[in-house]
């Protein structure tokens, strides 16, 4: 990135004061909300509930906590921040699986989970629980697609679990779904498990088989049907596809199973998903959000040249620009065609480029082979086992929520008509 220094000062003096209070605030109420005992938690609880305007009636959203006019969040840098971040702690959060627990899995170093998304032209605003937690009252939201989104589905529920009392939360297994519920605002935030987002031999939620491929292109309708009025929908879909450069499917009989082009898979799938939102939503009262590719940093020779490893005991962002070879231009091209061609309107989350930067916050060896933690063997053997698509938790998938809620926030504010 090539910020010119005139600019970059100029929104530094403005910018830098409200951060650091923001920053001094949420670092304090982090901390003692993890170290409250439950019924203490719970007179906070109400006590806020009832501060609040009231059950139902419309929150404040101030004219700091918008995204301005004209500024893609997306573009800027990773501000090094251990004061405010990270955003929950790691063993605060009982429903992280144990694939992204990275420091409980032994992982050394926890300099990944302290960085800030800094936008080059506006703030984030800080992220609030119970504000989202308003926006969700009488809602459903629904992140679908593959492990990389039920990172993000986790993220978003260790985000707003620590203000929710014990008693009052409650996550449900319902294969391909995940549920976790919060009973007092009659709200509810889900995982779907589909990797393809269209139908595929690799369903099933905890039974799929991985190496052998199999994606039904035109057909989506076993999986829509469950997201039928859900007022919420984050879809992503990308690295399941990648495998190879070819790919079997089908696309209409469904006995013609063929090779196709992994580019040309892809398009043909986003547009079967493409036809059921023009047919199946109402756009009234359903949001659609679709996430662009999570990046892997299988390859450490092409942000360190001369090396042959991954990213394994790395610690600290690339320092822009930086676009690997793991995020394919090809398919982000046919995102955007497909995208460009809806009527509905769907709102992009282009975190590739912000999470580009991050090789150091990947599982690694920190993280699990086939659904078990690796053996001490293994993770003495980086170059084979590193995970380099996963990311811990806390970590990169937090910020892609304050993103998301910040966007939220602001259609909330929109819609209301409250300033
Ligand atoms: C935060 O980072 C600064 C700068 O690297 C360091 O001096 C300080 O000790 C860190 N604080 C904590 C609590 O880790
Ligand atoms: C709870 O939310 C659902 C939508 O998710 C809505 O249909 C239902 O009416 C709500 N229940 C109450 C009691 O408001
Ligand atoms: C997983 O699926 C395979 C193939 O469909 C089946 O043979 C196997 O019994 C299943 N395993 C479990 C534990 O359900
Ligand atoms: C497609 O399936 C056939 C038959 O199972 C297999 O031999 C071939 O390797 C598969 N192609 C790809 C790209 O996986
Ligand atoms: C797949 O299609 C893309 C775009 O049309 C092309 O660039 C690529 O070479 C093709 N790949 C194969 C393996 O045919
Ligand atoms: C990790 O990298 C540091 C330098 O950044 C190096 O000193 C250390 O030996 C490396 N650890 C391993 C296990 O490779
Ligand atoms: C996402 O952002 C990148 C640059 O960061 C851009 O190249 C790409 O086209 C964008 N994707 C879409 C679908 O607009
Ligand atoms: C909210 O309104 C502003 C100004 O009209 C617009 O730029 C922005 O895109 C809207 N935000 C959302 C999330 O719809």
């Amino acid at each position: 990135m090539t910020t010119q220094p005139i600019q970059y000062h100029r929104r530094m003096q403005l910018v830098f004061p409200v951060a650091l209070a923001s920053l001094l605030v949420l670092g304090g109420v982090r901390v003692a909300l993890d170290s409250l005992k439950n019924n203490e938690l719970y007179f906070l609880w109400q006590s806020r509930l009832a501060g609040s305007r009231g059950p139902g009636l419309p929150i404040i959203v101030s004219e700091d906590e918008v995204i301005e006019d004209g500024c893609n969040v997306f573009e800027g840098k990773w501000v090094w921040d251990n004061l405010s971040y990270p955003l929950y702690r790691e063993d605060s959060c009982p429903y992280l699986v144990k694939q992204v627990t990275c420091l409980k899995n032994g992982r050394p170093d926890s300099l990944y989970q302290n960085w800030r998304w800094q936008p080059n032209g506006c703030n984030l605003p800080r992220f609030d629980a119970l504000k989202l937690l308003e926006i969700l009252r009488d809602k459903r939201l629904m992140f679908i697609g593959d492990s990389i989104q039920r990172g993000m589905f986790e993220s978003m529920v260790c985000l707003v679990q620590s203000v929710i009392p014990e008693g009052m939360k409650s996550l449900k297994r319902i294969p391909p779904r995940k549920i976790f519920v919060i009973e007092e605002f009659n709200a509810s935030i889900e995982y779907y498990w589909a990797p393809f987002i269209v139908e595929s031999i690799s369903d099933h939620a905890t039974n799929h088989t991985v190496l052998k491929r199999m994606v039904r292109l035109d057909s989506i309708a076993k999986h829509s049907k469950e997201w039928e009025g859900v007022d919420i929908l984050v879809f992503e879909s990308y690295v399941w596809w990648m495998y190879k450069p070819l790919i079997n499917a089908t696309y209409g009989s469904p006995d013609d199973v063929r090779e196709y082009n992994v580019t040309t898979a892809y398009k043909l799938a986003m547009e079967t998903w493409a036809n059921w939102i023009e047919t199946g939503i109402n756009p009234r009262n359903q949001k659609i959000f679709f996430m662009t590719m999570s990046p892997t940093h299988l390859w450490n020779w092409e942000w360190k040249a001369g090396s042959d490893g991954n990213c394994f005991n790395e610690s600290h962002p690339i320092e822009g620009p930086y676009w690997g070879t793991g995020s394919n231009l090809d398919i982000m091209g046919s995102v955007k065609d497909v995208l460009g061609k809806l009527k509905v309107n769907v709102r992009l989350l282009n975190i590739t480029q912000l999470s580009e930067y991050r090789k150091d916050g990947h599982t690694s060896v920190f993280g699990e082979r086939k659904g078990k933690l690796l053996t001490k063997e293994q993770r003495s053997d980086p170059k084979t086992y590193a995970d380099c698509i996963h990311w811990c938790l806390p970590g990169i998938p937090d910020v892609w929520n304050e993103i998301f809620y910040a966007v939220l926030l602001q259609d909330y504010r929109n819609n209301s008509g409250i300033a």
